[in-house]
């Protein structure tokens, strides 16, 4: 990477591409390496910079194997031996032209041949400008409806179509899996799990899901959810209800939003939110949090439990612990309390009972793909999701040794994988002496394009 001085009207994208630089080859999170790409080239970016980056970054970590896919005919080497700088230029470019509406597709293809010589690479620019101008001059309009030939029809972010003159995409063969992958970005493995568990309407709900930019949704605090569609409505912010949340479009900066200031939500996703309705809290329980870091759910169960009641968050040490203890003296949670501990050690967690026990799992991630932008890439194989597995199984019987008797006992993830859901469940129920749990309720919710995540929440009652 180099560290050249951008054009006049390249910040944005220069940061892009050494945030992405930063993911390939330091493996950081999307939104560390763009706050590292800021730190490095002086601090403080422009706002609207920082915004066209973010949508940058994140929209080509959701969509680098469909932009390879486009990329491939055009080059006469793969991927895999371009220059990954040459090839980080190309799909800045490319997701531009693909993806984003606000961009002229001419200056999309013009602000990559400045970016590559920008980056170090001006003998790149004329490849760069050939295979872009190509591409663009070879791709339909944006438009609502599906182009009927697979190989051609290439899924925007904004749930659109692009139809590709020359076919890009696998043919269709068995289950579709290879081409489904390739349309939406995701490994093979990936695709062929979802249409195994979910079936072929599941799999499609999944990846479109995934290849769309997320809603922005607003938990209100308790109690005061008709309070802040009012003061939405008041401040001409459109909103839409899902679930218990509020979904916000085109609102600018959550601080500038009517009830930040006075803490009236909490950002948060519908189906995150919902994971506190599983574990019913009432007023004056004790209730046990386990992965609770950084605390969207904690949060939501203290409000419920109100000043009589009290949660006990538990996390391993590390900066999302850090955060959390953070964030409690912020919102001056006196009925939080944060024990930082390894929570597979039942003898390490809170003296028991509680009430009910909430178990967040640390989990694969495929439910919120579309907010995880890095996660697709520990999908390609089944290693990651094989580790998780003893850890979860461990998490889960340890909380459970502190739920009182006829208290609740929930599990939840992010994942939409049975293996981390239904069968760990399972598992532990076999394993535990006859009847000393009741299954009570089971939820699998599938992600929804622009409206929300997907996870799954079970709920066991110890019987008394
Ligand atoms: C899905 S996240 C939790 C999200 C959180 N409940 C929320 O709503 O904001 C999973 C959490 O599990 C934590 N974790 C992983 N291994 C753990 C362990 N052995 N003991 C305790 N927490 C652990 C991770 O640090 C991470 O914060």
């Amino acid at each position: 990477m180099s560290s050249g001085a951008p054009g006049p009207d390249g910040a944005a994208r220069h940061l892009a591409f050494e945030a992405l630089w930063r993911v390939d080859e330091e493996s950081l999170l999307a939104r560390d390496a763009l706050d590292a790409a800021i730190d490095r080239q002086g601090g403080g970016a422009d706002p609207r910079d920082f915004d066209l980056a973010w949508e940058l970054v994140q929209g080509v970590l959701r969509t680098e194997i469909q932009l390879d896919h486009v990329l491939g005919p055009r080059m006469a080497r793969p991927a895999a031996d371009q220059d990954p700088d040459v090839m980080r230029v190309l799909r800045i470019g490319l997701y531009q032209i693909l993806h984003l509406d606000r961009i002229p597709r001419w200056a999309a293809v013009s602000s990559s041949v400045e970016l590559a010589a920008d980056v170090g690479r001006p003998a790149a620019r004329g490849f760069v400008n050939a295979i872009l101008r190509r591409i663009s001059d070879g791709t339909s309009p944006p438009r609502a409806e599906e182009p009927r030939d697979p190989e051609r029809a290439l899924p925007r972010s904004d749930g659109s179509w692009i139809e590709l003159w020359d076919p890009c995409f696998p043919k269709v063969t068995g289950d579709g899996a290879a081409n489904l992958a390739a349309r939406y970005g995701v490994p093979l493995r990936a695709a062929e799990r979802f249409i195994a568990q979910h079936g072929p309407a599941g799999a499609r709900r999944i990846l479109e899901a995934s290849i769309a930019r997320p809603s922005l949704s607003l938990r209100p605090r308790e109690g005061r959810g008709d309070a802040l569609a009012a003061a939405l409505s008041a401040a001409e912010i459109p909103f839409e209800r899902e679930g218990p949340c509020l979904l916000v479009r085109g609102a600018g900066r959550i601080p500038r939003l009517p009830g930040f200031a006075a803490g009236d939500f909490a950002v948060q996703d519908p189906t995150a939110a919902e994971v506190a309705e599983v574990v019913a809290p009432r007023p004056g329980e004790r209730i046990l949090d386990v992965c609770a870091a950084p605390g969207g759910k904690t949060f939501a169960l203290a409000e419920a439990v109100g000043p009589g009641g009290s949660v006990v968050a538990v996390d391993v040490p590390g900066p999302r612990i850090d955060r959390l203890r953070e964030e409690c003296a912020r919102r001056g949670a006196s009925n939080v309390a944060v024990v930082s501990a390894d929570a597979q050690d039942a003898a390490a967690l809170p003296a028991g009972p509680f009430d009910a026990v909430l178990v967040d799992a640390p989990c694969s991630n495929t439910g919120v793909l579309s907010r995880r932008v890095e996660v697709r890439r520990r999908l390609h194989d089944d290693a990651a999701l094989a580790s998780l597995l003893p850890l979860q199984r461990a998490l889960l019987a340890a909380a459970a040794t502190r739920v009182g008797s006829g208290g609740r006992l929930v599990w939840s993830t992010c994942s939409l994988d049975a293996e981390e859901n239904g069968a760990q469940v399972r598992a532990f129920l076999a394993a535990a002496p006859d009847a000393a749990w009741r299954p009570d309720l089971e939820r699998l919710t599938l992600p929804l394009a622009a409206r929300r995540d997907g996870g799954y929440a079970a709920r066991l009652v110890r019987t008394p």
